[in-house]
């Protein structure tokens, strides 16, 4: 049976995911939704896709979907992942989740109650050399796990947490073998943040058009601890953006260590092995890079060496099919999202912030609302 694929919001990601359905075997990309028409017409052009709608509603009711995309910006993706399990259509959402855990948890339950997959998109867990990564960590190969360390790409820290620090946590995740608790900094302009210091994600950084709810910080160090024993690091500075920037994982073990690098021209992701326990990579001489067949890159007629969406989108269509979660289905499309308020409700606090949270409420609204 071909699996009826749609999307809603057709910017920039729209094009991973339109990319992933006219490659997958099995799935037509049918219908595309976006306020914008213009935006709509030229991925329908693109794509040739002929039903196109400017209300998603409407397109889930004329459409009989299987499988939806959500690739709008985050404050909207539980209305229409909302609105797509009230007709039955499983839910493919781009990161992050939501903009609080209140809405992501109406999320999962209303997509559990009416039978229908919800997953998020984080890719990178999928790809070959993630997968590679996490065998050796398993295999014991790298000895004993120590830290997984990841920068940001150099916008303020509390937008760069719910773009690319959904991601990294993700990764983490999944080389940690869960998260137990997270422990944060979160400094603006040099200074502990405070109420004063939460405000929008526009207002945080202008320069990016998503929106991604209330945040604050334009700096965070942050500690992961995995229920595996090991650490995860996450850096995240604010600074010029350079390309190239999509540098880690960095991977040390008691016995050596791993990259995942992309090349900064092609982001075409390599593997880097090196024997030694150093925690500083450009001063150990031995970095070799990991033989993986190429063949591993294979979907359908292409290799797919990056992190495209190809690979998150793979697992949905294929756990349709298999009748079985998505591997980032239900409560664990939470995960990301929960590491992100863990980080204000430690750095408020002071303390560690177990997963999963007990409070649900956004910890930057709820303290704003005290003050208020
Ligand atoms: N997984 C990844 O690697 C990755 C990469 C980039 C972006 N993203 C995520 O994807 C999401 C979208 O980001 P983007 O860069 O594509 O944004 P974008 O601004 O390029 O596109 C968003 C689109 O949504 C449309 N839209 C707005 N309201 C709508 C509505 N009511 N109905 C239908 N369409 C509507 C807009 O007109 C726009 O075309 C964000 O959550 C972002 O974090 C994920």
């Amino acid at each position: 049976m071909t699996l009826r694929a749609g999307i809603v919001g057709c910017g920039g990601i729209s094009r991973a995911h339109a990319t992933a359905y006219a490659n997958l075997d099995g799935v037509t990309l049918s219908a595309l939704c976006d306020v914008s028409s213009a935006a709509l017409n030229a991925r329908a052009e693109e794509f040739e896709v002929s039903a196109g709608y400017a209300d998603y509603e409407e397109m889930f009711e004329k459409e009989e979907l299987d499988v939806v995309s959500v690739c709008t910006h985050a404050p909207l993706h539980g209305p229409v992942a909302l609105a797509a399990a009230r007709r039955g259509i499983n839910v493919l959402c781009e990161k992050p989740l939501s903009v609080d855990l209140e809405s992501a948890d109406e999320m999962v339950g209303a997509c559990s109650a009416a039978g229908v997959r919800l997953a998020v998109s984080h890719q990178y867990r999928f790809t070959p050399l993630f997968r590679e990564a996490k065998a050796w960590i398993d295999a014991g190969r790298l000895g004993e796990l120590r830290t997984v360390r990841e920068l940001g790409k150099g916008r303020p820290a509390g937008f760069e947490l719910m773009e690319m620090g959904v991601h990294y946590f993700d990764e983490m995740d999944l080389f940690l073998g869960g998260i137990d608790w997270v422990h944060a900094q979160v400094t603006f302009e040099g200074r502990d943040v405070g109420v004063e210091e939460i405000m929008t994600s526009a207002e945080l950084c202008p320069i990016d058009r998503r929106d991604n709810g209330m945040v604050a910080g334009d700096t965070m160090v942050i500690h992961v601890k995995g229920q595996n024993g090991g650490n995860g690091v996450l850096e995240l500075y604010q600074r010029e953006q350079v390309q190239g920037w999509m540098m880690g994982p960095h991977i040390l073990g008691s016995e050596g260590q791993l990259m995942i690098r992309p090349d900064p021209e092609t982001y075409v992701d390599e593997l880097w092995h090196c024997p030694f326990d150093v925690s500083f990579p450009s001063h150990t001489p031995r970095w070799e890079k990991v033989p993986v067949d190429a063949e591993r890159f294979r979907i359908g007629k292409g290799l797919w060496e990056r992190r495209q969406s190809i690979w998150s989108v793979r697992d949905m269509v294929d756990s349709i099919r298999e009748d079985r979660q998505p591997e980032l289905g239900g409560k664990a499309a939470l995960t990301s999202l929960e590491c992100v308020f863990a980080v204000y409700e430690s750095h408020f606090t002071g303390a560690r912030a177990r997963l999963p949270l007990e409070e649900r409420r956004h910890p930057l609204v709820r303290r704003l609302g005290q003050n208020a």
